[in-house]
């Protein structure tokens, strides 16, 4: 590629002027275009080691990239970055880049990744808040799959637990005569919560519950029975909403699955003397005093297990089934201490562990106050589903002859469930989360809707021109400024998946789409492209089709549809 002969260029002057060998040069795109298409600040890097002036250096540089192949222009900035504009042909190679980007990488044949995410609790539905950690999962998966990494993805579904002991007393008071079975997973929710409501009155609920939670451990065949029909309604209404999400797990074992998993390893804690005796014969690990956290309670006085036992197995079992390179665990920033607790205990009981990461994020904020306090413990995401694709037929019914469609239903569907995920998906994960209609059906911003209206107008221009893809021609003209920023763009492709991936931030990704539209957008409102001409005409329809091709792949990737007609 273009940079890389530059970068031999650059190492070998550096070499026979400095007797440097082997310099890494690093390249970014200066932030105004003024500065050029590319810059580096390697004179900068190295004029201490080098004793002399960055200035001179770069003087030296810029000597020997003159000339080179994909070079049109290079000058000195500042204190001695080299900027260097590209040249048709320069621009023409560059590209190629982002068509590479755009294709997934066959899987390669190593330890797998596993990325465990959404993980509801089960006899509850699928709350808002639950989207946050599940597109945010999905996408990071999404995002190590298309960069040639094995992934299995894991829902590491809570169907374990104290909570199915006071489902089961709440179903045997106030159920009535209908089946499980034939419950609906709210109806389910409405016994749960009516559980809460009652043991206030009556506490000895809350004992009635933990008493038939144990009978369900110790295999009571009508408690099973029950567990299992209350599993299978809950995962029903969870598959719904995953398939419109755009969601998949390779796995859903859950913290039952570990129940005869957990023996082992609290016998292994004991034997090594990891954990030990607490308040009540409940078993807890002690942490030396540096780590500064309280201790891990494993095992209940009564001999009840708990979540962090489960979890410990779950660790067990996935390094001795999956052998995997790296484990990703999404949550909610309440969970941290547990994990650190947990990979602690793990390291305590001199379990080598794979490369690990409990990927956190933040809590959700409502701007509009009417849905933090609507009634019922859960806002379903369902129901905020319904009410997304609900709102985005409104917005197309009122755009009228604007928004041209042969499927309406289809189209809100794409645009209402796309814009609650990218209204997520485009936000930083490690703070609040804000979520607002308002912006996320709104046709200008970064939104879903700005983004699958930019796709579909580059679709539009295809049409027109009765091509569906389109080459890069071999030869151009001087680029104009708009046709230089869409390229100088789309080469960022490539790292701005990679970086994505890296630091788990799928933000990234969606602001460098956003970034696309906007340069495509300018570049459609100022240079003509199906009346221009011969070379012009060429590469502004492969720029077109390029656009058109990097934003299905990258919006795919955060889960988003991409509609060819808008
Ligand atoms: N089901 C849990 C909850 O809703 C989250 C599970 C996180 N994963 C884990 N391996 N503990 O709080």
């Amino acid at each position: 590629m273009v940079i890389n002969r530059w970068n031999s260029a650059i190492q070998n002057a550096l070499k026979k002027t400095r007797g440097l060998n082997d310099v890494v040069v690093t390249w970014s795109r200066p932030s105004d275009a003024a500065h050029g298409d590319i810059a580096t600040p390697v004179a900068l890097q190295i004029a201490k080691q080098v004793g002399a002036k960055p200035v001179e250096i770069a003087q030296e540089l810029l000597t020997s990239l003159q000339g080179q192949p994909g070079v049109e222009k290079v000058e000195i900035a500042g204190p001695g970055y080299i900027n260097v504009w590209l040249s048709p042909e320069g621009h023409l190679e560059r590209l190629q880049s982002s068509i590479v980007a755009s294709e997934a990488i066959a899987e390669r044949k190593e330890a797998p990744v596993i990325v465990e995410y959404s993980q509801p609790n089960i006899a509850k539905p699928l709350g808002v808040h639950h989207l946050i950690g599940t597109v945010v999962g999905q996408a990071t998966a999404n995002l190590y799959q298309h960069a040639g990494y094995k992934v299995i993805r894991w829902n590491y579904i809570g169907d374990w637990g104290t909570q199915f002991g006071k489902l089961a007393v709440a179903y045997e008071k106030w159920g009535g005569k209908k089946s499980v079975k034939d419950h609906t997973i709210d109806e389910l929710l409405a016994l749960y919560v009516r559980f809460h409501d009652e043991v206030e009155k009556d506490a000895s609920l809350e004992e009635q519950g933990r008493e038939a939670f144990r009978a369900l451990e110790s295999g009571d065949k009508t408690l099973r029975t029950f567990w299992a029909d209350v599993v299978a309604v809950t995962k029903a209404s969870l598959a719904d909403v995953y398939s419109r999400l755009h969601v998949r797990f390779d796995l859903d074992l859950g913290e039952s699955f570990y129940e005869d998993k957990m023996a082992p390893v609290l016998a292994e804690g004991k034997k090594k003397a990891v954990f030990t005796e607490g308040e009540g014969g409940a078993l807890i690990v002690q942490f030396p005093e540096d780590k500064n956290m309280p201790p891990y309670l494993v095992l209940k006085g009564d001999g009840a297990t708990l979540y962090s036992t489960r979890d410990l197995a779950q660790m067990r079992y996935r390094i001795d089934t999956y052998n995997p390179q790296e484990i990703l665990i999404f949550t909610d920033i309440a969970q941290k201490l547990h994990f650190e607790q947990l990979v602690e205990t793990c390291v305590m009981l001199g379990w080598e562990l794979p490369r690990f990461q409990n990927v956190l994020f933040g809590r959700m904020r409502f701007a509009d106050s009417s849905m933090s306090t609507r009634k019922g413990n859960i806002l379903s995401l369902e129901q905020v589903l319904q009410e997304g694709v609900a709102r985005a037929a409104k917005v197309i019914a009122d755009r009228g002859e604007a928004i041209q469609t042969d499927d309406a239903d289809a189209l809100a569907e794409m645009m209402g469930v796309g814009a609650l995920v990218y209204g997520i998906l485009s936000q930083n994960r490690k703070q609040e989360i804000v979520f607002d209609w308002e912006k996320m059906l709104s046709f200008e911003g970064n939104s879903a809707p700005y983004l699958q209206y930019t796709h579909a107008r580059a679709c539009s221009v295809l049409r027109k021109a009765e091509m569906e893809t389109v080459a890069l021609p071999k030869k151009a003209e001087a680029l104009s400024a708009h046709e230089r920023d869409v390229v100088n763009t789309l080469v960022g492709f490539a790292d701005a998946l990679q970086q994505a991936r890296k630091e788990h931030m799928p933000h990234i990704l969606a602001n460098y789409l956003y970034a696309l539209c906007q340069s495509y957008n300018a570049f459609y409102n100022a240079d003509p492209i199906l009346t221009a001409q011969g070379t012009t005409r060429d590469l502004r329809l492969a720029l077109t089709s390029l656009t058109a091709k990097v934003l299905r792949c990258g919006a795919e990737l955060l889960t988003l549809r991409m509609p060819d007609r808008m």
